[in-house]
């Protein structure tokens, strides 16, 4: 495994193996049957191209009504619990004793992206996002805490974990594009990222 530093971002390369990702990938697939993934809308109407849903005691969710955190999934079923495994990669990773509250899960289809911004629904930003990659490689986009500044892109792949504490915990970043089939991690391609957040509102 290796440890990349960029721009405070830190990206652990492989950290998950294979057999790690595949057992992985069934939780998460249980996490969907339960609470399946939606459609989100933007405050202003547009649809994202990703799919969402969510585990843990809150979900971040996005309509109409803006941008928040529900205590459960728009059908009324309670999000699933976040599974151990993805509670392991925290405990790893994320250097504090707090365990996350939230697990978003990001589904990307072919042509899916998701614009830069900035993580900021949480109440305290002292604690730290960590950011699973699984299936296809994705071209992640890494800026500072200022919109439209200076940028630096890097590939993530299936197993790969972004961990964005101290000053990256506000730094925009965004996913241009994924290379579609690239994986062969889930038989139909496309791209699963798993967003861990301590939420604390
Ligand atoms: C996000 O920050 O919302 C997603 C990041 C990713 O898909 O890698
Ligand atoms: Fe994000």
């Amino acid at each position: 495994m290796q440890v990349l530093n960029t721009r405070g971002f830190l990206i652990y390369k492989e950290f998950l193996g294979a057999e790690a990702q595949g057992a992985l990938l069934e939780d998460i697939r249980g996490v969907v049957r339960a609470a399946p993934l939606m459609v989100p809308v933007t405050p202003r109407g547009r649809e994202m191209s990703v799919r969402m849903t969510s585990a843990g005691r809150v979900g971040w969710v996005t309509d109409r009504r803006g941008y928040r955190y529900e205590d459960r999934h728009p059908t009324g079923v309670d999000w699933p619990a976040i599974p151990e495994r993805v509670l392991e990669i925290w405990r790893a990773l994320s250097g504090v004793e707090r365990l996350p509250d939230s697990c978003l899960i990001n589904f990307y289809g072919d042509g899916a992206r998701m614009g830069m911004h900035q993580d900021k629904d949480e109440g305290d930003f002292s604690m730290p996002v960590v950011s699973v990659s699984l299936g296809d490689a994705a071209l992640f986009r890494m800026g500072s805490d200022a919109r439209g500044g200076k940028t630096e892109s890097l590939w993530l792949s299936s197993g790969d974990v972004v961990v964005m504490g101290g000053a990256a915990r506000l730094h925009h970043h965004g996913v241009d594009r994924i290379r579609f089939g690239s994986s062969p991690l889930l038989p139909k391609g496309g791209r699963i990222n798993l967003t861990l957040r301590v939420v604390d509102c």
